[in-house]
């Protein structure tokens, strides 16, 4: 085998999973992106400029069927799944008075059920290879919680209970499952915060700045190469942890 790696980002069309999508490919490795809505060609022109190989596959996460269809096709396409990257979430802030039963499953579904299907499906193929790396983007919303996001606090901190889990099961064949809790990061969630979110938000960043997709993305890889590192949260957040 070559030290070229078939990489599955979901959630990969803008913000975080863009970053990830792209820091892979300037390294040459193989990308399946993801995103519910098709890719733009000047999306795919920017992605192919890079380097390495994209591969697009559209479609939900939270859909089980579709998430079986993405792992057959790649593992068909590529022989292999050496890192599966779950980025895809979304957000549906409300108070919890005001917080409607579809705020709470929509939310839950895919930021929590899609995490499973997708590391299910692909940690099947990873057992048989002896290797694999799952890479679950939480939040540190998922540690220290937040106003208006009971839902999404409540699909991050479940993302960390399941990722030490899958981490203790798949550990005897050798793959390895970690958690990425960025804080604020710039991207389109974060650009829909009003100012005084955002000016609350930097209040409670030590390095007192937003962080850049770019900023995860260097995590993302740094774990993709370690086979030694499993069942842990790493915070890339500022410091936003600490006065949680
Ligand atoms: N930005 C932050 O400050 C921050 C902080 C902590 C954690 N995070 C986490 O980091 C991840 C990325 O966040 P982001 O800020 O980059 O988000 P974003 O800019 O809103 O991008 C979300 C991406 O996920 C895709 N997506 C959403 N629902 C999907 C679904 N059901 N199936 C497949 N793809 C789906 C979107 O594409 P389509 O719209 O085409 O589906 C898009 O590519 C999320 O898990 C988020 O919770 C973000």
């Amino acid at each position: 085998m070559d030290n070229k790696k078939v990489v599955i980002v979901t959630g990969s069309s803008r913000g975080i999973g863009k970053a990830i999508a792209s820091s892979f490919l300037k390294q040459g490795h193989t990308v399946i992106v993801n995103g519910r809505s098709e890719f733009s060609a000047e999306l795919m022109d920017y992605f192919n400029g890079l380097g390495g190989k994209v591969h697009p596959i559209v479609g939900d996460i939270s859909d089980e069927s579709f998430v079986k269809q993405m792992i057959k096709e790649t593992k068909k396409t590529f022989k292999r799944i050496d890192v599966l990257v779950n980025n895809a979430g979304r957000t549906k802030d409300n108070l919890l008075i005001r917080m409607t039963e579809e705020d709470f499953d929509s939310t839950l579904t895919v930021n929590l059920k899609g995490t499973f299907f997708t590391a299910r499906e692909a940690a099947k193929i990873m057992l048989k290879q002896r290797s694999g790396h799952i890479i679950n983007i939480s939040s540190v919303v998922g540690t220290v919680g937040n106003v208006g996001q009971a839902n999404y606090a409540a699909s991050k901190a479940g993302v960390i209970g399941f990722t030490k889990s899958i981490a203790k099961e798949l550990a005897p064949r050798g793959v390895v499952a970690n958690a990425i809790a960025p804080g604020f990061i710039e991207s389109d969630m974060t650009e829909s915060l009003t100012d005084d979110v955002k000016e609350q938000a930097l209040q409670s960043i030590p390095l007192k700045r937003l962080g850049e997709a770019e900023e995860v993305a260097d995590l993302v890889n740094f774990l993709s190469d370690q086979k030694y590192i499993t069942g842990q949260v790493l915070h890339v957040d500022g410091g936003m942890v600490m006065n949680g």
